[in-house]
């Protein structure tokens, strides 16, 4: 028994280690409260009288020789830490931090609530599972309508009247019908079409809505917004509106804004027209007013809608749409210094 713990004994004057962990194990090994020196206390009774000195002397021995490894193995530690700066030396440089970055699309989405929000305009959002009666019948668009074609729909299982909503014109519905005129408001969200998935189009995107009720709302009204919000977000004041068809709006229109052809890019995107198709907008439908509840004598109003992912792909030229929801940090890296 005095020789194995004499091995001990040895064990331990050889052992060396720079690892906090193994020392702390070599510690709990003859130390600690289930360790081999309480054992070894432990055996003392049963050792014969004739031994039982030089067995004391010999614990006792292991005792200082591990307590006094330990402590010099961690005061070891310890001047490491400080001289070589090789762990945790407070004046390293720190680890350097990942910082995130925000999606390119709610830049986006960020600026053109800023604009809208500086002339008044409120933010409000709906869901993306809508009824019918929101999506398509409130706006104009009854059962059997042709104009329903126009967007290919994604239907909840087996419940025509459950969808996800095709645009986001579905929150001019609900707004209006849960608030009292005047109402300027935008809403942006995700809307989902049965679209085959390409570099150009997607089967979900999104969209900001533009609502304006009042009484004696015009067209020049309209014309005047959209022409701060064009100038504002692209630099861009001229624009045209071209006679267009929605079944909400009445009359209805096409936005374009000169673009202008300095760069090739230029001529690639407006197909050498100079002019860019941004959104589509007009005066809301009297039918849609009542169907909201709105007295379509007291008041009128206009309405726009917009894709955020066309204008972010102008914006920061991406030909591609399918790279904004694919999540690959190679590209979202890159919107790292933008707020
Ligand atoms: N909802 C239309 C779409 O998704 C866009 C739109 C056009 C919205 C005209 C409007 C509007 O509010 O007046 O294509």
């Amino acid at each position: 028994m005095i020789d194995k713990i004499k091995e001990h004994i040895a064990e331990i004057e050889k052992f060396t280690s720079d690892s906090k962990e193994a020392i702390e194990n070599l510690r709990i090994k003859y130390l600690g409260k289930k360790g081999l020196l309480n054992d070894f206390f432990a055996e003392f009774k049963n050792v014969p009288n004739d031994q039982k000195k030089e067995f004391g002397q010999t614990i006792n021995q292991l005792k200082t020789v591990a307590t006094e490894k330990i402590n010099a193995l961690k005061e070891a530690l310890d001047n490491k830490t400080v001289e070589t700066g090789v762990y945790g030396d407070l004046t390293r440089p720190s680890e350097p931090v990942e910082l995130g970055s925000r999606h390119p699309i709610s830049i986006v989405k960020n600026q053109i609530i800023d604009i809208f929000s500086r002339i008044g305009f409120n933010v409000s959002e709906g869901p993306e599972i809508e009824d019918d009666w929101h999506n398509f019948t409130a706006l104009n668009l009854p059962e059997y309508h042709p104009a329903r074609d126009m967007q290919d729909t994604f239907f909840i299982q087996t419940n025509p009247d459950i969808l996800l909503r095709t645009h986001t014109s579905s929150v001019q519905v609900r707004y209006m019908e849960n608030n009292k005129p005047p109402i300027r408001t935008i809403s942006p969200g995700r809307v989902y079409r049965n679209e085959a998935i390409s570099a150009r189009s997607h089967c979900f995107f999104h969209q900001v809505e533009g609502l304006y009720i009042d009484k004696n709302v015009s067209f020049a009204d309209l014309k005047q917004t959209l022409q701060f919000f064009t100038t504002e977000l692209f630099g861009k004041s001229e624009i045209r509106l071209r006679p267009s068809y929605f079944p909400f709006t009445e009359p209805s229109a096409e936005v374009d804004v000169y673009w202008g052809l300095e760069t090739e890019a230029d001529y690639r995107i407006t197909k050498g027209t100079g002019w860019l198709e941004i959104m589509g907008c007009g005066m809301v439908d009297p039918n849609v007013l009542e169907n909201c509840g709105i007295d379509s004598k007291e008041y009128s109003g206009f309405a726009f809608g917009m894709g955020i992912d066309r204008i972010t792909m102008l914006l920061h030229q991406i030909t591609d749409i399918r790279l904004l929801s694919e999540n690959d940090v190679r590209f979202l890296e890159q919107f790292k210094s933008a707020l």
